[in-house]
This record gives structure tokens, C-alpha cells and sequence, in this order.
């Protein structure tokens, strides 16, 4: 069964098809970042102009891609939530569209599930049930996956991000947007331990994070720093970065450690635009290995977003039954 997946939740407008929910035909990323770096972030607007711009250009070429035409695909997959809601709207009424025009039957996909889903990708062993450790630019959460389509949440962020930390600590820093892969690259060459920054503590649930505490030290510490009249030279910059990195990391792999120590879980399953930054996939194998818990990782060309990961996702929505009417709305917040 071949699967269009349509992915438009933030600033990538993305295309891809699917076979069977495991084999990648064709996948097509338009990124908007040149656009949203002249803002230090994404201006909604812009991103769903963009998109619109985009998406008939980005679904043609990801047929092309897979010598395909609509007439050899069984359905449409969108993402239908959570996102910047002009951005998801502007997606899901092309899919509409689409499925009206040519009969296909449209699947709504929440895109963290998909984040999820990559994973199947390239990991043709990968079944539930595993842990998720879902660390992305909206959403840093534990989910635990019983089922292809039966998620529980157990612990996520309670303010921002990793990703959103890592943007903003970047920001600070005067590297362009999205910072995450810059300060991956600083972060190796400074020294972890040069600035004091400390994970937070959570009550109530061990097993959500925190990144808030983080973002604002860093952003007071290079604040002090210019007061002092100190230019960030390269050397502070990789020093604050691999301080904070680990702060982070540590702050991550605390919960995961916990949890696979109260659990059986024979797998875990890292997902998300930071599940691509180095130090974070380094201390997650070292964990796994330690804990003897099998450890799959995403490519990283499926880290950030894209539709492959919503037509895998979307195959075994379609098998559980899940279709999307034609008033299908969309969601900025949803629970996975
Ligand atoms: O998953 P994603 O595309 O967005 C959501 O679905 O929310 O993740 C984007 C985020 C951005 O914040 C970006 O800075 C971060 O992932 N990111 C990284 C790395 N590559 C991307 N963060 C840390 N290290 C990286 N190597």
C-alpha cells in the first residue's frame, strides 16, 4: 500500500511517499529556514505563505521522485496536529483538496507520532512495544508506544523544549537560526564543566523536564559576561555551549535512566529534530549499553521534519482504521 504523506506543521513544507509504512519511495524537504533567519525564529505568517507556495511544487516532485503518479497512490497522510495552526491549516486543506479531487481516502496524522514513525524507516526490526524519547523543537516528551497507534505519554517538558533551548542559547550567543546544529558543533570543541549550569529538579513527575531554568542561566551568563565588557570570543562560545550541552544532555538522560530502570522496556526509540545533535545520541547508546536496552536511532535525515515520517506513521493510522472526514480541523496543541 503506497502512502502521500504531506508534512506543513512548522517551516518545512515536505512531501513523501511510502510503501507499506517501511519503504521509502521518494522524500521532499522545502526548508524555509533562509527565510525565518532574517527573524531570529519563525514568524507564523510567513510560514504558512510559504507553505503555500511550496506544497503543489514539493507533492509533484515527491511523485516524480517515485516514478509515480496520484493514480498509483492508496492515500493521502497529513499531519492535522500540533503546529503553528496557519502553517498545519494551509497543509491539511491541500490534502483535502487532493483527496477530494481524486477520491483517495485522507488519514490525519499527529506529527509527534510521526516523529516516532521514522524510525520504521530504516529500522525494519523496530515494533512495539518501546519507550520514545521524543526531543524536538515543540516538544521534548517520555511516550511510552504500546502499539502502532496506542501512545502514552509519561513525562514531558513542563516549559519549553530541548529544541527551543538550544535556539534560544544559540540566539544569545549570536549564532544564526536554528542554532541547534551550531552549538552541536561548538559544543565538541568546549569544555563541559567550564560554566555552572545544572539540570533542573521537577516534583510531582520524575519523568518530566524542564528547560526553562537552563535557557534563562545561559542567557544571564552571557548578559554578566558583556557587562564586563568580555567579548564571546569562539572559545567562550564552544565553553557556554558544551556547558549547557551537558546540562541538558544530563537533564534527558536522568529520566530515561530512571525509567528504564523501573521498566522492562526492551527498546528505546529516540525521535526529534534534536535526536540529530551528537553529545545527546552519544550519552543515550552509552545508557542503552550500560542498561542492556536495544537503542534505535533515526537517520539523521529524519530527524527534523519531513513526510516520510508522516506516510509511515500514516500507513498504520489508515490499517487502524483512522480516516480523516472532508471537515477535518486542525490543532496547534494535542495530546499524542
Ligand atoms: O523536530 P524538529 O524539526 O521540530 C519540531 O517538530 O518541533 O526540530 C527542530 C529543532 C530545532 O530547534 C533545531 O535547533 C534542533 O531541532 N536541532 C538540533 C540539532 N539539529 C536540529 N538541536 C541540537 N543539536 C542538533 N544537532
Amino acid at each position: 500500500m503506497r502512502i502521500l504523506g504531506l508534512e506543513s506543521s512548522c517551516d518545512e513544507t515536505a512531501a513523501a511517499v511510502v510503501e507499506d509504512g517501511r519503504t521509502l519511495l521518494s522524500s521532499v524537504v522545502a526548508s524555509q529556514i533562509e527565510i525565518h533567519k532574517l527573524y531570529g525564529g519563525v514568524v507564523p505568517e510567513i510560514a504558512s505563505r510559504a507553505h503555500t507556495e511550496a506544497i503543489c511544487g514539493v507533492t509533484r516532485s515527491a511523485l516524480e521522485k517515485a516514478s509515480l503518479s496520484m493514480a498509483d497512490v492508496d492515500a493521502i497522510a497529513v499531519t492535522v496536529e500540533p503546529g503553528l495552526i496557519g502553517a498545519l491549516l494551509t497543509g491539511l486543506s491541500f490534502a483535502k483538496g487532493l483527496a477530494c479531487a481524486t477520491g483517495k481516502p485522507l488519514v490525519p496524522v499527529h506529527h509527534i507520532r510521526g516523529h516516532i514513525a521514522a524510525n520504521y524507516l530504516v529500522h525494519p526490526q523496530l515494533e512495539p512495544p518501546f519507550i520514545a524519547l521524543v526531543v524536538s523543537g515543540g516538544d521534548t516528551s517520555l511516550i511510552q508506544v504500546d502499539g502502532y497507534t496506542d501512545f502514552k505519554r509519561i513525562g514531558q517538558t513542563r516549559d519549553d523544549a530541548a529544541g527551543e533551548a538550544f535556539d534560544k542559547a544559540a540566539r544569545v550567543l549570536g549564532l544564526p537560526y536554528p542554532g541547534g546544529v551550531m552549538m552541536d558543533k561548538l559544543a565538541s570543541i568546549g569544555r563541559k564543566d567550564a560554566f555552572p549550569f545544572t539540570p533542573a529538579t521537577v516534583h510531582n513527575n520524575e519523568y518530566d523536564f524542564s528547560f526553562s531554568g537552563l535557557k534563562t542561566a545561559v542567557i544571564n551568563c552571557v548578559h554578566n559576561l558583556n557587562l564586563r565588557g568580555q567579548t564571546l570570543e569562539e572559545a567562550v562560545k564552544a565553553d557556554i555551549a558544551a556547558s549547557f550541552t551537558e546540562a541538558l544532555v544530563r537533564t534527558i538522560v536522568t529520566r530515561v535512566s530512571l525509567l528504564l530502570e523501573r521498566t522492562d522496556a526492551p527498546a528505546l526509540v529516540l525521535a526529534g529534530g534534536v535526536a540529530a545533535n551528537s553529545h545527546l545520541r552519544a550519552a543515550v547508546s552509552e545508557l542503552c549499553e550500560r542498561k542492556g536496552c536495544a537503542l534505535y536511532l533515526p537517520p539523521l535525515s529524519l530527524c527534523g521534519d519531513n513526510a516520510a515520517m508522516i506516510a509511515a506513521q500514516g500507513y498504520y493510522e489508515f490499517q487502524a482504521g483512522s480516516r480523516a472526514p472532508l471537515s477535518q480541523n486542525a490543532y496547534a496543541t494535542a495530546s499524542v
